[in-house]
């Protein structure tokens, strides 16, 4: 598929109904394959995202000698090797789009007695990789990357890695799971301190998978040496997939949707937080528990909304999900002010200057500022030509965008919506989304 020719369609107006799974969450499938390869055993994954930025983590996994059966659809058992038992890759490993797969690898092989080259594609060649090199190098650890700090990292391995005790710079749950990974192949404790709570699926997989992890406040801790032991991963749906369809009913006036089996971990539910602040209707249904992660049904009804300044602290509890808020405040009543998002600036794209470049093709006013963005609400707006700038989320955001917009919306470079959305067309247009997919 020519990634640069892949353009979405989206017709004006319409509704969102009907009841929904989107699939597996992105962050915790990296994690089950990553833990699943590293522990005694086996494991089985189901809900897994057979999206193409996880499957890279797969493909990295079998290329360092792991087993790993395809079942069915979401659907891997993981024979695991042990902390010690990878074997060198033949050649580079390609990570394809994903940050994740590249910095939580990164500690990963840092710990190992080989050497490794990571590489990826031309987004994640840009992406800032110095974040980890720099405190993995303080564990003794030697990494080459570009003088830039980007892609490709030549990680000679062999080293005797020491535990360290980090204060991250930056709310980054990539960073403190790419020092853990290391951690355990540290002689003594690893600690990370955290600027704000970010993502925690790495410390609740690892007690799942039998590792001690303490965590005191902001800061938590591992000591290296120990063993995992594989077991069974059930995968919620994405609540980061789920947010662009809490935001297309939201704004779409008739909409109601049911969206099954969502991760509600509260380190991820700050989306649901913002909606509800600009006075969205959605309802958390039938909580309950699966392998260690909060889980539920969401109930979201269309509501107009309210535009709002969004607090600082919520940022990093909903870090992927600015691009489809982004198109909730477009919808909103008044003003909607973010600030405290630089981060946004270093994702899959710019994020910010090409949620406002979008804006602004559509009507919308949008004032960009260095860490965050100023949305005016619109009642109405019109169609346009979007770039993704390959970025799955920008893509994704705008299709719902159609929902509220008086003229045809069209989204080029899509094809990256598969990296953490596959069959995102066919799933939105059963709800009512009136959109196609074209090459
Ligand atoms: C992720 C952490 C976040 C997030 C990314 C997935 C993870 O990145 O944006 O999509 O799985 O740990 P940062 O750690 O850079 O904030």
């Amino acid at each position: 598929m020519n990634a640069l020719t892949q353009r979405y369609t989206v017709m004006p107006g319409g509704a969102l109904k009907g009841r929904l799974r989107v699939p597996g969450d992105k962050s915790i499938s990296h994690r089950a394959i990553m833990f699943g390869a590293l522990a005694e055993g086996e494991t089985e994954v189901e809900g897994f995202l057979d999206g193409a930025d996880c499957l890279a983590t797969l493909a990295a996994f079998r290329a360092l000698g792991v087993q790993i059966e395809t079942l069915g659809a979401g659907h891997v058992r993981v024979h695991g090797v042990g902390l010690h038992g990878l074997t060198p890759a033949s050649g580079p490993i390609d990570l394809g789009n994903s940050g994740t797969a590249m910095r939580l690898m990164a500690g990963v092989l840092a710990g190992q007695a080989f050497a490794s080259t990571l590489v990826g594609d031309a987004s994640l060649s840009r992406r800032p990789m110095r974040r980890v090199t720099a405190p993995l190098a303080q564990m003794g650890a030697r990494i080459d990357a570009t003088p830039e700090g980007t892609p490709p990292l030549r990680i000679h391995g062999a080293e005797t890695l020491r535990g360290i005790d980090y204060e991250m710079p930056m709310a980054s749950a990539q960073v403190k799971s790419a020092l853990l990974l290391a951690g355990l192949y540290a002689q003594g404790k690893t600690c990370v301190t955290e600027p704000a709570p970010t993502r925690d699926h790495t410390e609740r997989m690892l007690a799942g998978f039998g590792y001690r992890v303490a965590r005191d406040g902001a800061r938590v801790c591992l000591n290296g040496g120990g063993r995992l032991s594989g077991g069974k991963v059930v995968v919620p749906a994405d609540i980061s997939s789920a947010a662009f369809f809490l935001v297309g009913a939201s704004i779409a006036p008739g909409s109601e949707l049911l969206l099954e089996h969502v991760g509600i971990n509260p380190t991820r539910t700050g989306v649901i937080e913002i909606l509800r602040r600009m006075r969205a209707d959605i309802d958390v249904i039938e909580p309950r528990e699966m392998s260690g992660e909060p889980v539920a049904d969401l109930r979201v009804r269309y509501a107009p909304l309210q535009g709002i300044d969004i607090p600082e602290d919520l940022v990093p509890l909903a870090i992927d999900e600015f691009p489809a808020l982004f198109i909730a405040a477009a919808c909103a009543q008044g003003t909607t002010r973010l600030t405290g998002a630089a981060e946004l600036r270093v994702k899959e794209s710019d994020r910010i200057q090409a949620m406002a470049d979008g804006l602004s093709a559509i009507g919308v006013a949008a004032e960009v500022q260095s860490d965050g963005i100023v949305i005016q609400g619109a009642d109405a707006f019109g169609g346009g030509v979007i770039h993704s700038h390959g970025d799955h989320r920008i893509a994704m955001a705008f299709a719902m965008a159609g929902l509220r917009a008086e003229k045809q919306i069209e989204i080029v470079d899509c094809a990256n919506v598969d990296t953490s959305f596959p069959g995102f067309v066919d799933k939105a247009s059963a709800v009512g989304l009136g959109i196609g997919s074209s090459l």
